[in-house]
C-alpha cells in the first residue's frame, strides 16, 4: 500500500509551470489510483450521443480506441467519477440475477469472494466503517441522505416542553432546512419559535468560527434538543471541528447529528471516538458510487442497544420497548424473524436495526466497487495528498509569481485559508457578473467545476483521481477566462 510522503512544493517561479506540476505528479505516491477511474475526454463532455463517444466504444469492447484529451474534472464534491471496476461489478450483479433469479439472494457462488445479496451489506461494512471511523455495527448502508436524516431525526429528535429547539446553520443545504422544518412541523412546532440558525458573525465572511458556534449553543443550551451540522459546509468548504462541537453540545444535554455529504471520503472521520450521536451521508460525491446511489448512516453503539422488553436497560425502555423508538421496516428486524411474517418488530442491534427496506443490490454493487478502490489506500494518506494538492491549487490561484508584477485578482477565496479547516474544495467568489462567462469558457476548454449562483465556483481536487496537472490546467484556463471577461466588461464600459 502506497503511503503519502511528498516534500512541500516550491513557491518559486518554477512552481507555476506545467512541467513543475507534472514533476509533482511523477512523485505522487498515490498517482496510480487515477488509473482506477474513467476520466471523460473533452470530446465526451461535448458529445450529444453516447454512441459517438470513443470512451464508451472502447469500454464496451468495440475496436475503436479512446481518443482525445482528458477533461479537467474538479467536481467530485458534486458527483464523483466512475471507477473502472464498477462496470465489472455491475456485470456480475446482472449475470447473477440472470442465472439465479430470486436465489441470488441466498446462493453463494463459488467464483468470487462475495456474499449472496441478503448479506451483501457485510461486504460493504469493513471499508465503509474505516472511512467514517465507526464500528461495523454502527453503520448501515441504506436509503438516501435526506431520507436518512428524516429517519434519524424521527428517532433522535424527541422534543419536550423544555427542550424543543433545533440548531442548524442558516446556510444549511436546502434539503436539510426542509427536513428540519418538516420535523418541527410534525411535532406541532413552528420554525419561527423552534429553529435556531447559525449565521456567519463577520459580514464579509461565509465562515462559522467554532467559538461562535459554541456561543450559540450556550445561548440556547437549556431549550435545545438537537444540533445538526454538516461535517463540511457545501458552499464554503469549511470543515467543522466535529469532536469539539459534539462534546460541547452533549455536555449541555443536546443530541448531536452530522450531515457528512461533503466530508465522507474527503477527510478522515472518527465518529465512534468522537461520540457522535448520529450521522448520515451520501455515496455519490467523494465516494464515487454513482448518481443518487444508496447512502449511509451512523448510530453510535450506545443508541443501538436492544434489550428484552422486560430488562429495561435502555434509556427509552420505560415505554417497555427495550430499544430506541424509530420508524421501522422489515429489513431492520431480526433476520430470523424476517420471513416469519410476524407483526412484532424486534430490531437488529446497532445501526442495522434502523434499516427499512431491502437495499438495492444494484446500488450496493456500485458502492462496493468504489469501496474496493478505497481499499487500496487509507483516509490518512488521501488526506495527506489532499492537503498538499489543495494547497498547491491555492498557491497557483493566489500567490504572485515571484519577480512579476502582483496580480489584480477579480476573485477571492471564501474557503478557510487554514488547510486543517477545509477539505479538498476551494470555493472562489467572483466579482459580480463574471460567473456565466467564466463557467462557459471553462466548459468550452474541457474544465468541469461546479457553480453556485450568483458568483461562486467550487473547485474540488479529489485526491483519489485528481492530480497536480489538473490544478495547473484549471488555474491557467480560469485566469485566462477572468482576464477575457474583464477585458470585455472594460470594453463595454468604454475603458
Ligand atoms: C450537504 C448536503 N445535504 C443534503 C444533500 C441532499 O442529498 P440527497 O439528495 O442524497 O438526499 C446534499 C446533496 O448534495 C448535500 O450536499
Amino acid at each position: 500500500m502506497a503511503s503519502f510522503t511528498l516534500a512541500p512544493f516550491s513557491k518559486g517561479p518554477e512552481s507555476f509551470s506545467q512541467e513543475y506540476a507534472a514533476s509533482l505528479d511523477a512523485q505522487d505516491p498515490l498517482r496510480e489510483l487515477r488509473k482506477e477511474f474513467i476520466i471523460p475526454t473533452h470530446d465526451d463532455t461535448r458529445t450529444k450521443r453516447i454512441a459517438d463517444s470513443s470512451t464508451v466504444q472502447t469500454l464496451s469492447g468495440q475496436t475503436k480506441s479512446r481518443t482525445g484529451d482528458e477533461c479537467t474534472y474538479l467536481c467530485g464534491n458534486s458527483l464523483g467519477l466512475q471507477p473502472r471496476r464498477t462496470r465489472d461489478y455491475v456485470e456480475r450483479y446482472l449475470n447473477t440475477w440472470a442465472i439465479k433469479g430470486v436465489n441470488g439472494h441466498w446462493q453463494k457462488l463459488e467464483d468470487g469472494d462475495y456474499r449472496p445479496w441478503v448479506d451483501m451489506e457485510e461486504d460493504l461494512k469493513p471499508q465503509m466503517s474505516k472511512i467514517v471511523g465507526a464500528q461495523e455495527s454502527e453503520i448501515a448502508v441504506m436509503e438516501t441522505l435526506t431520507a436518512n436524516l428524516h429517519l434519524l431525526m424521527a428517532s433522535f429528535y424527541r422534543p419536550t416542553e423544555e427542550r424543543y429547539k433545533i440548531i442548524i446553520e442558516g446556510k444549511a443545504f436546502p434539503s436539510d432546512h426542509y427536513a428540519v422544518q418538516s420535523q418541527l412541523h410534525l411535532h406541532n412546532l413552528h420554525h419561527s419559535e423552534a429553529l435556531v440558525e447559525l449565521n456567519p458573525p463577520e459580514p464579509n465572511s461565509s465562515l462559522l468560527p467554532t467559538s461562535y458556534i459554541l456561543s450559540v449553543i450556550d445561548a440556547h443550551a437549556s431549550s435545545t434538543a438537537l444540533l445538526l451540522l454538516p461535517g463540511i459546509q457545501y458552499y464554503s468548504g469549511q470543515l467543522f471541528d466535529i469532536p469539539t462541537i459534539t462534546a460541547y453540545a452533549q455536555e449541555r444535554g443536546i443530541t448531536v447529528g452530522w450531515d457528512l455529504a461533503h466530508a465522507v471520503g474527503n477527510v478522515p472521520l472518527q465518529l465512534h471516538d468522537w461520540n457522535v450521536d448520529f450521522a448520515a451521508w451520501c455515496n455519490y460525491k467523494y465516494m464515487n458510487g454513482g448518481p443518487g446511489v444508496i447512502g449511509g448512516l451512523f448510530v453510535h453503539e450506545r443508541h443501538g442497544n436492544v434489550a428484552s422488553p422486560t430488562e429495561g436497560s435502555n434509556e427509552v425502555s420505560e415505554k417497555g420497548l427495550g430499544f430506541r423508538p424509530r420508524l421501522s421496516g422489515w429489513w431492520g428486524s431480526e433476520k430470523s424473524a424476517r420471513f416469519r411474517m410476524g407483526s412484532q418488530f424486534v430490531p437488529l442491534p446497532g445501526a442495522a436495526g434502523f434499516r427499512l427496506s431491502n437495499q438495492s443490490v444494484l446500488d450496493c454493487t456500485a458502492v462496493l466497487a468504489s469501496l474496493s478502490v478505497y481499499g487500496q489506500t487509507t483516509m490518512q494518506d488521501l488526506r495527506a495528498k489532499s492537503l498538499h494538492l489543495t494547497a498547491y491549487l491555492e498557491h497557483l490561484l493566489f500567490d504572485d509569481v515571484p519577480g512579476e508584477k502582483s496580480e489584480d485578482r477579480p476573485y477571492s477565496l471564501i474557503t478557510p485559508t487554514v488547510p486543517e479547516e477545509r477539505g479538498a474544495q476551494l470555493s472562489l467568489l467572483l466579482k459580480p457578473g463574471m460567473l456565466d462567462f467564466v463557467q462557459a469558457e471553462l466548459e468550452s476548454q474541457g474544465v468541469i467545476v461546479d457553480e453556485r449562483r450568483p458568483d461562486v465556483i467550487r473547485v474540488a481536487p479529489a485526491p483519489l483521481y485528481n492530480n497536480y496537472t489538473d490544478a495547473w490546467k484549471f488555474t491557467k484556463i480560469f485566469k485566462e477566462s477572468c482576464k477575457k471577461v474583464l477585458e470585455a466588461q472594460n470594453g463595454q464600459n468604454g475603458h
